[in-house]
């Protein structure tokens, strides 16, 4: 094999005369010396340039994987919001970051909570915040599911849900508190409260009608732990 030359060719994708090496292998054969193509077609400046763009090129990619991740967990209807229509509870929860301490957004239907919620947690979410929402049919959809599977199933279930870095509960008042989701809302809000992670809910109702509306064993301190570990938002 020869030693390699240089030659000389237009950039193609600038146009400019660029200097590459080549090396002759078997008769007037001529092979760049390059690992990629990008080394023999382009010159050095569109090399950088185009590096760069295969880079941003990459992050739009994994941005928009995150944001059909978000599309699964925030629902079309909350998903664009504009935040001159919020009420003014949205400086308090557009301040709140992941901490043990939640929120406990009240007031009347129509105020914006579930809104105000999924805009607060979108940013937080695209920033690798790893997030759980629970309209009020899924958590009992979950856990049930889980349970007629195994005990273990359930177990399992909890414990990913626990695991999460903010769990949200729209509109709370409206689960079918049956004896069951009792049960299993006790053992994510308890195991959560213990690993400090924080619960987000929305709800209709004051806590003396959330009460009044769970009667098995875990209603009051399910309550109890609630109103102490999210801190109270009337929007
Ligand atoms: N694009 C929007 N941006 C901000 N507010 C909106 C938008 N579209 C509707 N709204 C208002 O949002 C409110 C309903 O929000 P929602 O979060 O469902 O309330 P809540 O959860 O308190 O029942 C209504 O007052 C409605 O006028
Ligand atoms: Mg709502
Ligand atoms: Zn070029």
């Amino acid at each position: 094999m020869n030693q390699p030359t240089h030659k000389e060719k237009p950039c193609e994708r600038c146009n400019e005369i660029f200097t590459y090496k080549v090396c002759y292998i078997g008769v007037g054969e001529d092979h760049h010396e390059a690992k990629n193509q990008i080394h023999a077609y382009y010159c050095d400046k569109c090399k950088v340039a185009i590096e760069k763009e295969h880079k941003q090129a990459e992050i739009k990619q994994r941005q928009k994987e995150k944001l059909d991740r978000w599309h699964k967990i925030c629902p079309p209807l909350y998903r664009d919001s504009d935040v001159k229509r919020f009420p003014p509870a949205w400086k308090t929860i557009s301040q709140w970051k992941p901490n043990p301490k939640g929120l406990l957004l009240h007031s009347r239907t129509g105020t914006g909570k579930t809104r105000m919620v999924f805009a607060m947690l979108r940013p937080l979410f695209m920033a690798g915040t790893k997030i759980i929402a629970f309209g009020p049919a899924d958590f009992r959809t979950g856990y049930s599911g889980a349970l007629q599977n195994s005990m273990e199933a359930a177990s399992y279930w909890v414990d990913n849900v626990v695991r999460a870095d903010v769990v949200f509960f729209d509109d709370f008042e409206k689960l079918k508190f049956t004896d069951t989701t009792q049960e299993g809302l006790f053992a994510v809000v308890e195991k959560r409260i213990a690993n400090l992670k924080p619960l987000i809910i929305t709800t209709n109702l004051t806590d003396k009608g959330l009460s009044g509306k769970m009667d098995s064993e875990y209603g009051e301190p399910l309550i109890r732990r609630i109103l102490e570990f999210c801190t109270p938002v009337g929007c």
